[in-house]
C-alpha cells in the first residue's frame, strides 16, 4: 500500500506536489528513471576521504572524557528503564528514534541514541517507518527563549568557558534530535533513500549524544549543569520548516548548521585557551574535528540526490536556502568547509561571480583582440595600396 502510495506521488512534477507531499519532490523524477533517462550532470565534487572510514568506523564507545581524552564509561545507564525498554523492544530504527525524540531528559535521551544506534549496528534491524513526534521533547530547563533574550556572557552567572560549554552542549542536544527526526520523519521513503542514508543520520545522531554526554560532564566539573541558563530554539525551528522535502533538509541542517559549527569551532577553542581552560578547549576541539564528518554525510546524501534527479546541485542548493529563507551566514572557515568537501561555490557568491566575472571579461578580451588584429591588418593593407 505504502508501496503504491509513493509510486504514484513520486509521478507528480516538481511543482505540482501538494505542500504536504513534498517530502519526495526531491524524487519526483526518480520514479520514472527506468523508462526515460536523467540527464546526466557532470559534478566536480572530491569527497571527503575519511567519510568511508567514519562509515566503517566501529561503535564509538568513548563516551566519557578522561584525564588524557576520550575514553570508555564504565558506569550503567542512568535512563529511566520504562524508556530504556520502550527503545530496547522496537523493531526498526524509525521506532527507536522516535522513542529517543520523545525522551525529555537530555543525559537519557544521549544514551538511548546510543543504545539505538548500538542495537542497529549489533541486531542489522529494518529502518522501519514510524510517524516523527510534531516537536522533540525538552526537559523543563533550559528556558527557551529568542536569541535577543539570551543573557551576554558579561551579564550571565556564568563564568565564560561555562557560558561557552553551555551554548555548545545546547547545539549539541539539539544536534541530536535534528539527526533522529531525519532518520524518523523520511523514513516512510527508506525504499527510495536507501538503508545507507539512515544509517549515515543514525551514526550522527550517536556522536551528537557522545558530544553532549562530554559537554554536559565538563560543565558538571566545573560546578553547573545544561539548564542554567537560558537557550533558543533557532535551530529546530530551521529543522522544523525543512520537514518536507528531503534536500532542503540536507540543505538547512548538516549543509548550513553543521558547517556553521565548522566555522565557529576554532574560534572557540581559542577564546577557551585565552581563557585558560585547555580541558574544555581540548573536548571542543574533539568535538569539531569530528563534526567535519556530519558535514561531509549532507554533502554526499545532497549530491547523489541531486545526481539521481538530474539537478545541478549548486543551483538546487541556493535555489532551496531562498525557498525555505535558511540564512546562509560567513565568516567562513574555508580549511574545514573545503576538507568537508563543501564546493567553496555553494556558499560563496563571490565565487561564482568571480568567476563569471571573469569569464566575461575574458570574451570581451577576446573581441577587443580580434578587432584590434582586423584593424591592424586593414591599415597595412591599406598601406599597401
Ligand atoms: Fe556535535
Ligand atoms: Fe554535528
Amino acid at each position: 500500500m505504502l508501496h503504491l502510495k509513493l509510486r504514484v506521488v513520486l509521478f507528480l512534477p516538481f511543482r505540482a506536489v501538494p505542500q504536504k507531499l513534498k517530502p519526495v519532490c526531491a524524487f519526483s523524477s526518480l520514479s520514472s528513471a527506468s523508462s526515460s533517462p536523467l540527464p546526466s550532470i557532470s559534478i566536480n565534487y572530491t569527497p571527503w576521504p575519511g567519510l568511508k572510514p567514519w562509515r566503517q568506523s566501529p561503535l564509538n564507545e568513548d563516551r566519557l572524557w578522561g584525564p588524557n581524552g576520550p575514553e570508555p564509561l564504565q558506569r550503567s545507564s542512568s535512563s529511566a528503564p520504562t524508556v530504556q525498554s520502550a527503545v530496547g523492544a522496537a523493531s526498526s530504527l524509525a521506532e527507536m528514534g522516535a522513542h529517543v525524540l520523545s525522551t525529555a531528559d537530555p543525559i537519557a535521551k544521549a544514551e538511548l541514541s546510543h543504545l539505538a544506534f548500538s542495537r542497529w549496528r549489533n541486531e542489522k534491524l529494518p529502518v522501519g517507518a514510524f510517524r516523527a513526534p510534531d516537536r522533540p521533547a525538552r526537559p523543563p530547563k533550559p528556558e527557551l527563549v529568542s536569541p535577543k533574550e539570551i543573557p551576554s556572557p558579561k551579564d550571565s552567572s556564568l563564568p565564560l568557558n561555562a557560558y561557552m560549554l553551555h551554548n555548545l552542549a545546547h547545539v549539541e542536544l539539539n544536534a541530536v534530535d535534528l539527526a533522529w527526526d531525519t532518520v524518523v520523519r523520511f523514513s516512510p521513503f527508506a525504499e527510495i533513500l536507501g538503508d545507507g542514508f539512515f544509517a549515515d543520520f543514525a551514526h550522527v545522531a550517536d556522536d551528537e549524544s557522545r558530544h553532549f554526554g562530554w559537554c554536559s560532564q565538563r560543565l558538571s566539573e566545573l560546578g553547573f549543569r545544561y539548564g542554567d541558563m537560558p537557550a533558543h530554539n533557532v535551530l529546530w525551528r530551521e529543522c522544523e520548516k525543512s520537514s518536507d522535502n528531503v534536500a532542503a533538509r540536507l540543505a538547512a541542517i548538516p549543509l548550513v548548521q553543521e558547517a556553521r559549527g565548522l566555522d565557529a569551532g576554532p574560534r572557540l577553542v581559542q577564546k577557551l585557551v585565552g581563557f585558560g581552560d585547555l580541558r574544555t578547549s581540548k573536548i571542543v576541539g574533539r568535538i569539531a574535528d569530528e563534526e567535519v564528518a556530519h558535514v561531509a554525510v549532507g554533502v554526499d546524501r545532497f549530491i547523489s540526490i541531486c545526481q539521481r534527479t538530474g539537478r545541478p546541485p549548486s543551483s538546487t542548493f541556493k535555489d532551496l536556502l531562498k525557498e525555505y529563507t535558511i540564512e546562509l551566514k560567513g565568516p567562513f572557515n574555508y580549511t574545514s568547509r573545503d576538507k568537508a568537501g563543501i564546493p567553496r561555490e555553494w556558499y560563496e557568491n563571490s565565487c561564482t561571480g568571480k568567476h563569471e566575472e571573469e569569464q566575461q571579461l575574458s570574451v570581451v578580451h577576446d573581441r577587443l583582440a580580434s578587432i584590434i588584429a582586423m584593424e591592424s591588418e586593414n591599415s597595412s593593407l591599406n598601406g599597401r595600396c
